[in-house]
């Protein structure tokens, strides 16, 4: 049966269609989008979920007592639907301890940057004005650690010369539309598992 995925996205959403697509078309096999979450009720790609009919909810920290109170609430969905991959596409949102015990191992995030350089917000931009020559993007599991789990896989993009913070963006997103559905393929399918700080092939 399909693994049930879980996407998180507080805005443009173009990871989750990117994975929507390599479902649909076969590319990315053995589980299905059961629900897209958001912390924004406006965030063009949860209303591109629902038009697409798939279930959408907001989670909207201030609807609660507090941000733990919040998180409890996405986990108790998660777990009445029988959610058993999260996947952060452009969640603006660092995750509690207590969310992220609750699927541990189970949480993958996506970065536009070689991971461990340029953690944080802006990433690309980060990346331009520090001079690096090669950039580009890292699906990781996620730990307590902002941006610091263990690294399932990687794409490398050049630099160019007359890049600006947008073609750059631009040639990383590229790359991250692939890197997530082969990263998905990889953890539904159990071919990989983590050992320490690594993630090896069976
Ligand atoms: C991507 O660049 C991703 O790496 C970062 O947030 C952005 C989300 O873009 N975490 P989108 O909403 O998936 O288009």
């Amino acid at each position: 049966m399909a693994e049930k995925i879980a996407v998180l996205l507080s805005g443009r959403g173009s990871n989750f269609l990117a994975i929507a697509r390599n479902i649909q078309s076969g590319i990315v096999t053995g589980c299905a989008i059961d629900v897209v979450l958001s912390n924004k009720s406006d965030a063009p790609g949860l209303i591109a979920a629902r038009d697409m009919g798939i279930a959408t909810a907001v989670f909207r920290q201030k609807d609660y007592a507090d941000k733990g109170a919040c998180e409890q609430a996405m986990v108790t969905l998660l777990r009445e639907r029988g959610v058993q991959w999260i996947v952060l596409a452009g969640y603006m949102r660092i995750l509690g301890a207590d969310f992220i015990d609750a699927f541990a191992g189970r949480i993958l995030n996506i970065h536009p940057s070689l991971l461990p350089a340029f953690i944080g917000l802006d990433a690309q931009k980060q990346a331009l004005d520090y001079g690096v020559k090669v950039a580009g993007c890292t699906v990781h599991f996620v730990t307590n650690e902002l941006d610091g789990g263990p690294i399932l896989l990687q794409k490398v993009v050049p630099v160019l010369d007359d890049d600006d913070e947008a073609s750059l963006c631009a040639r990383i997103l590229e790359q991250e539309h692939i890197a997530y559905s082969e990263a998905l393929e990889l953890v539904v399918h159990g071919k990989v598992y983590v050992d320490g700080r690594r993630v090896r092939r069976r």
